[in-house]
């Protein structure tokens, strides 16, 4: 990976150079200096922090308010990786709207947004403002209230070659990559493999160019909960428990 900060365009290089994309969330100042010390390149403010921060029983709660808190504070890391922010529910559901958002996100310091599914008019008003975009296809969080439950996108024919119309269409439109959550495996592979843009998978299986993930799924610090395809690395919730106990017992 080259030095100096990171572009959309380096991350678009990555997958040009066949170097896997490590991606990760974080919500404010420590986190954020962390993954960058670790050279993580693609450093997410996403919604989730609706759940994993705020305690939220899902996405469709966050404001923009709320995101711009948390952007600021990540972005006070000033990371060398690309630092991006969601656009949180109903808050790009017209151009006018979209871009007004997405301004207020890269005002607190995010220098890309993502923006879920494809509501095309406003991801092509997002762009042509000037502001880098990550699309986001498969089990779309934001969809929750339609969808009742997260499950695997794109397992029937026809939802597999619709997922693969919408990543070309975003792609057409200029985003700089697609995340790809809950996908069918092969399907998301023949994205990946259709796209030039770089995939970024999170639960679509290991052919993506990248991975994302909840950083605390990765590190344990929200054992309420636990997606069934991530493999937790350390149990940090049980690390603090310990900690406190044995602290409390010497004082
Ligand atoms: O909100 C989020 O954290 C996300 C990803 C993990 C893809 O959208």
């Amino acid at each position: 990976m080259q030095s100096g900060k990171i572009t959309p365009a380096i991350i678009r290089g990555m997958k040009a150079r066949g170097e896997k994309i490590a991606s990760l969330t974080a919500y404010d100042y420590p986190m954020t200096r962390l993954l960058d010390e670790c050279g993580v390149p693609l450093i997410l403010v996403g919604d989730s922090l609706g759940m994993v921060v705020l305690g939220y029983p899902d996405t469709t709660h966050v404001t923009m308010d709320e995101m711009e808190h948390h952007v600021r504070a990540a972005a006070r890391a000033k990371p060398r990786a690309l630092l991006a922010a969601d656009l949180p529910y109903r808050s790009y559901d017209d151009p006018k709207l979209a871009v007004a958002n997405a301004r207020r996100l890269v005002a607190a310091g995010a220098e890309a947004v993502k923006g879920e599914g494809v509501l095309m008019d406003s991801v092509r008003a997002i762009i042509g403002g000037g502001i880098p975009f990550i699309g986001h296809i498969g089990m779309l969080p934001q969809s929750i209230l339609e969808e009742g439950r997260y499950h695997i996108k794109g397992k029937t024919d026809v939802e597999g070659a619709t997922l693969l119309d919408h990543a070309m269409m975003l792609e057409r439109a200029g985003a700089f990559a697609i995340v790809l959550e809950l996908v069918h495996a092969p399907i998301a592979k023949a994205i990946t493999e259709n796209l030039s843009i770089p995939s970024i998978g999170i639960g679509s299986g290991r052919a993506c160019d990248g991975q994302i993930l909840v950083v605390n799924d990765l590190i344990g610090t929200f054992p309420w909960f636990t997606p069934k395809f991530v493999q937790p690395k350390i149990n940090a919730a049980a690390q603090i428990k310990a900690a406190i106990g044995e602290w409390k017992a010497q004082i």
